[in-house]
């Protein structure tokens, strides 16, 4: 059910891979809610050609962009403004990778120039779309701005390796830089962070099925959907939370605030 929440609202939409991932579900649900937007994901995740079936759907241009490079942001902004016809009201940066996860280096092993990647395209690369955004003058007063997030950026779980840290970056931009555009232009800043979800992303991390077991198990509403998790970012790219900002926002079935279930108990009593 469509209520027309972001009609006349125009957008940027990073890292809409295939149609597991977040962002996919966040186009089509941005788009049926009555939005305009441009879709964006790196050059090399464009060879698939996936995101052309989306960009059809949704009647959206596909404008390639590497988020860690500022020339390709720059280039993204302008023919965004152009080819929606005015400034930006919201951005959904979806973007996750890290090298030494790709390549399954232990936390112990870490190749420090992966590291850095990691930290770049996961974290900075945010911090780096503001920074564009802001310097170009492209943002519409009260636009919202959300990243995705995990929930290992505050607690260690095994194998997320310096995915944790790079998540941590992003959640501390989310405030430093939403207390700057708050200040200059009642904009919003605020990540949401998901429940596993199964996703390439996802799927990346070593035991990612227990993972995902575990927390559904410890979450009393189980884990949140991607479809949930569209859902739920255009709450906050609607008008309906105009005083939100600088949060980390858990999508998460309760996980973050529980101790012990039933079920987990169950499992351990079984012993
Ligand atoms: N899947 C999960 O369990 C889960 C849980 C919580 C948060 N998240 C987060 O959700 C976000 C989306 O991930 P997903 O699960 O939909 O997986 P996904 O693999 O579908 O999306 C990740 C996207 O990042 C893009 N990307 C990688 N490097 C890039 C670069 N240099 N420039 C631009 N884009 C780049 C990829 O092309 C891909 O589209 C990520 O931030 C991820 O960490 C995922």
């Amino acid at each position: 059910m469509a209520y027309n929440l972001l009609k006349g609202k125009r957008g940027i939409i990073f890292g809409a891979l295939d149609e597991n991932s977040i962002a996919w579900k966040v186009a089509q649900r941005a788009h049926e809610e009555g939005a305009l937007f441009t879709l964006t994901n790196a050059p090399i995740a464009m060879r698939m050609g996936e995101i052309n079936k989306l960009a059809e759907e949704c009647k959206a241009a596909v404008i390639p962009a590497d988020a860690t490079s500022i020339e390709d942001l720059e280039n993204l902004f302008d023919k965004s403004v152009e080819v929606l016809g005015g400034k930006i009201d919201f951005i959904l940066h979806s973007i996750g990778m890290s090298p030494n996860v790709r390549k399954g280096r232990s936390y112990g092993d870490l190749n420090y120039e992966w590291f850095l990647k990691s930290l770049d395209v996961s974290g900075l690369s945010f911090h780096k779309v503001m920074q564009v955004a802001e310097k170009k003058g492209v943002l519409n007063n009260h636009a919202s701005i959300l990243a995705l997030t995990y929930i290992a950026s505050q607690r260690t779980f095994p194998d997320y390796s310096d995915m944790a840290e790079a998540k941590s970056v992003l959640e501390s931009i989310a405030r430093s830089y939403g207390y700057r555009l708050g200040r200059s232009q009642k904009v919003r800043v605020n990540t949401v962070s998901q429940s596993p979800t199964m996703t390439t992303a996802g799927k990346g991390i070593a035991g990612f099925g227990a993972f995902y077991n575990f927390a559904d198990k410890m979450s009393p509403l189980g884990n949140a959907s991607a479809d949930d998790c569209a859902a739920y970012c255009i709450t906050l790219f609607s008008d309906l939370t105009r005083h939100v900002t600088m949060q980390n926002l858990f999508h998460d079935g309760g996980f973050s605030s529980t101790g012990m279930t039933e079920e987990v108990m169950e499992i351990f009593s079984k012993q």
